[in-house]
């Protein structure tokens, strides 16, 4: 910032209001609502941007969603940030894309030994790993809500390397899976032939042709998967969601990781808090876009003031010249000369400019 004295100092009621025009748009513009977006290329074992469940851990800047050195493992890892997937009062739906690239290692086992898979889903947000969800479950259903699927809020798409014949297609596939295990739409995959080649897999949704996407590509092979399937969001989930990944291993185990994770929705909003129904997760959301809404106040604030504050000092020191000069004429005409070095010397002024009002 630079400043001419004489200019600035002659209209500061002007800047003023300015100033604080400046910090109420600022403070509008932080309660207005906010769609979702976030890129991740790394996570970092101190980020607290991911929530993490059972087995899931951040290692090596990746998500490690499973251990191999015990059987029947679950694992789950959401983004602390919910989603807005639908607008009641106006039926509106969101569009999203997510780009994820993820490792499944199967060991050096051959088919029908390693398992089961990984799933990007979107769940309630209070959602939590399901009791006895290992294996086939893949995190995301038990013998329970298998029983009633009109009951269940979800929505995923799975790499689903193990074929559980009581609800999966024969053989290994990629594919949505609804409220329930059975996929809706797939297509045949081998787990065996992509193991440890990493995956990127783009998800997106259109919410005005209602059309759910799948493109699955690898970095070192030329095959490449993509499914569609025609599926009404609010038919499935609720208002707001939590999004992520979940994985199960049973008798046969496999390591999944998550390397990196893109997401961006379009539709705006803010997440009202049920008085009566807020889990502590919920509330720690809440709290912290409460923390980040008022920082960004807080550091408008200071600006503000430091810039009222600078223009005071400014004002400050141009009357203290002010005075001086009248103290120096007064002094001439008493005869007497002024004290060498006893006031404000030139060079403070950009000091009390630039320092602490
Ligand atoms: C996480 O925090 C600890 C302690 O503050 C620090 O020693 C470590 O280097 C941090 N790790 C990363 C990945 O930033
Ligand atoms: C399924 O999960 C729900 C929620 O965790 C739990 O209440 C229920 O007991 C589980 N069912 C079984 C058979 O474990
Ligand atoms: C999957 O790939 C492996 C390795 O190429 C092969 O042995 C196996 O038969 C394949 N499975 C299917 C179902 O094609
Ligand atoms: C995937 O398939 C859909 C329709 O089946 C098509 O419109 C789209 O272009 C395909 N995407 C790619 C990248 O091949
Ligand atoms: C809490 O939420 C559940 C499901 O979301 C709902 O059935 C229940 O009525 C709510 N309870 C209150 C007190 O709002």
């Amino acid at each position: 910032m630079v400043f001419n004295c004489s200019k600035t100092s002659s209209q500061p009621s002007n800047i003023h209001i300015l100033s604080l025009v400046f910090v109420l748009i600022l403070f509008l513009l932080s309660l207005s609502a906010e769609s979702l977006s976030f890129q991740i290329t790394s996570f970092d074992a101190n980020a607290t941007n991911i929530v993490y469940e059972g087995d899931a851990v951040p290692f090596n800047g990746y998500i490690r969603l499973n251990r191999v050195d015990y059987v029947s493992r679950v694992g789950r890892a959401t983004h602390i940030e919910h989603v807005r997937v639908w607008d009641p009062s106006t039926r509106l739906l969101t569009d999203f894309t997510t780009t994820f690239s993820f490792v499944i290692d199967t060991q050096g086992k051959s088919e029908g030994n390693y398992g089961h898979g990984i799933v990007f889903f979107l769940a309630p947000v209070d959602s939590e790993i399901p009791t006895n969800s290992y294996g086939g479950f893949l995190g995301q259903l038990n013998t329970t809500s298998l029983l009633s699927p009109s009951k269940n809020n979800i929505l995923g798409v799975e790499f689903d390397s193990f074929s559980n014949m009581e609800w999966d297609p024969p053989g290994e596939h990629v594919g949505f899976i609804v409220n329930s295990l059975s996929s809706s739409q797939y297509m045949s995959w081998n787990a065996t032939v992509h193991s440890l080649d990493v995956a990127n897999a783009q998800v997106s949704y259109e919410g005005s042709t209602q059309k759910l996407g799948l493109l699955l590509t690898y970095k070192n092979s030329p095959l490449s998967y993509n499914v569609s399937l025609d599926v009404d969001l609010r038919t499935i989930l609720p208002e707001w969601v939590k999004i992520g990944f979940s994985t199960a291993t049973g008798i046969n185990t496999e390591v999944h990781r998550v390397l990196s994770w893109d997401f961006s929705s379009n539709l705006e909003g803010k997440e009202q808090m049920d008085a009566n129904n807020n889990t502590n997760k919920e509330t720690n959301t809440e709290l912290m876009r409460k923390n980040n809404g008022g920082n960004i106040l807080l550091i408008v604030l200071a600006i503000a003031l430091g810039v009222m504050g600078a223009l005071d000092a400014i004002l400050l020191v141009w009357a203290s010249r002010v005075v001086w000069k009248i103290w120096k004429i007064k002094q001439k005409e008493k005869g007497t000369h002024p004290p060498a070095q006893n006031s404000l010397p030139r060079t403070s002024a950009p000091n009390l400019v630039h320092g602490n009002p």
